[in-house]
């Protein structure tokens, strides 16, 4: 699938993206493995999430829905999950599989996690590692690459793991093997990671703690506790919102709103980016959604400048650098990152997918291994490459709006992983978007 992206257009308007993708994946496993009927509203219907909630359907759990972000979760309780009759397919889903890891190495039974071509050269030795120590039999394919195959029948115990780079995705999975563990497992991040896992187990009634050490946050869990069921309101996905504020901040006479987007303090690197590069922006209407604030997001078109992106950063609005790179192409002088290595492990590797793209489009970078380096400068038209990744398509969609020429990006089919309406969503605003 291409997209073609016609050059300029103008964002105004008033939307709400689709439910956010880290919370949607976290309500279908906490909801399977509680106690009771959890009813999620708002549950992004991506292929992503729908890849998690198939796989709790493959284990027996009795799921109705999604029905318009609505879904009933019938959970089996910790010990409640069955052989699958096959391998769990996971698709493009890393947060799947990582997350998965955790729970799998803790059940009766055997069972492979298998995924497609991105997710099968990502690597997964950053799960299966910590969860050897814990006592997990799991095998991985060549270089710590899916397929990964649990042995079943492994009693695990507890942990006590400094995590060597911040991530979300191994810190929950550590958590959740760690619901089986005997003992109380403790997980320490070198930097503030997205803590929904946290939040929502919390919510589910089973107690996590968090405290300030020499290395980094401690997150600590003990096991042998229950779940119990809850109703859950997915915030709007701020991954997906950042696609609408860049537009509108690089786009003269924008005037934009995001309603009700998740603004959890671990996921704001964006706001806080776009907020230094000169953009104007703003929140009003806060609320808590069951644990997770949430704001609406006004943005208005004003020049944004290149600044030095703080480093404290970058774990905060991970996702959001291939669209924050267009940002920094549009605005006045240059953009440095660096320290975010983890960039290239990503659906693809996002520093030198966005810079080959850039390339294309005439704007001047140079890749730094953890980075890159932005001139501001005029964009052109051109045919890029996504590589399959949804947030690289989607940011060369945007940044057509301030290009000279239209813009053609290929292999888009994978946006549906995340946000299966993008398109319409981008032309009820202004952009002018073909999908073919
Ligand atoms: C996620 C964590 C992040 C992020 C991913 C979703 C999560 O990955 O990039 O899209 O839901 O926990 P890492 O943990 O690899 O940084």
């Amino acid at each position: 699938m291409q997209f073609v992206a016609a050059a300029g257009g103008q964002i105004k308007g008033r939307i709400r993206v689709p439910g956010d993708k880290s919370v949607s994946h976290r309500s279908i496993i906490l909801g399977s493995i509680a106690e009771g009927t959890t009813q999620i509203e708002g549950f992004l219907e991506g292929e992503d999430s729908l890849a998690t909630l198939q796989a709790f359907r493959d284990m027996g759990v009795q799921i109705e829905g999604p029905d318009q972000g609505k879904v009933t979760i019938h959970g089996v309780g910790l010990n409640g999950l069955r052989k699958p009759a096959k391998a769990l397919y996971l698709g493009n889903s890393g947060t799947s599989m990582r997350l998965l890891s955790g729970l799998l190495a803790a059940q009766s039974f055997g069972v492979t996690l298998t995924g497609d071509a991105s997710l099968s050269s990502r690597p997964m030795n950053r799960v299966a590692i910590p969860l050897r120590d814990m006592g997990a039999v799991v095998t991985t394919a060549d270089e710590g690459r899916p397929p990964l195959e649990f042995f079943g029948e492994s009693a695990l115990t507890s942990t006590d793991y400094q995590m060597p780079i911040a991530s979300a995705q191994v810190k929950s999975c550590l958590l959740l093997a760690g619901l089986y563990a005997e003992g109380t497992t403790k997980v320490t991040e070198p930097a503030p990671t997205r803590d929904h896992t946290e939040r929502m187990l919390n919510g589910f009634g089973y107690s996590v703690k968090s405290e300030m050490t020499p290395t980094g946050k401690q997150i600590s869990l003990t096991g042998g506790g229950k779940l119990t069921a809850i109703n859950i309101r997915v915030p709007s996905d701020i991954s997906s919102a950042t696609f609408f504020m860049v537009a509108a901040a690089i786009t003269p006479g924008s005037d934009l709103v995001l309603e009700q987007v998740g603004i959890n303090p671990t996921r704001i690197g964006v706001i806080n980016i776009l907020k230094l590069m000169g953009a104007d922006l703003s929140l009003s209407n806060e609320k808590d959604a069951g644990g997770e604030p949430v704001a609406d997001i006004s943005i208005r078109y004003a020049p944004l400048h290149g600044i030095d992106i703080p480093v404290d950063q970058v774990a905060l609005g991970i996702d959001e650098f291939p669209a924050l790179f267009i940002a920094a192409a549009c605005a006045q002088g240059t953009t440095r990152l660096s320290g975010a290595e983890e960039l290239r492990v990503k659906e693809s590797d996002r520093i030198q997918v966005m810079a080959d793209g850039l390339d294309i489009l005439g704007v001047k970078n140079t890749v730094k291994e953890d980075g890159i380096v932005i001139e501001g400068g005029a964009i052109s038209g051109g045919t890029v490459e996504s590589h399959g990744d949804h947030r690289i398509a989607m940011s060369f969609t945007v940044a057509a709006l301030r290009a000279t020429g239209d813009i053609t990006i290929n292999d888009c089919a994978n946006v549906a992983t995340s946000f299966p309406n993008f398109v319409e969503l981008a032309n009820e605003v202004g952009m002018s978007v073909v999908s073919r």
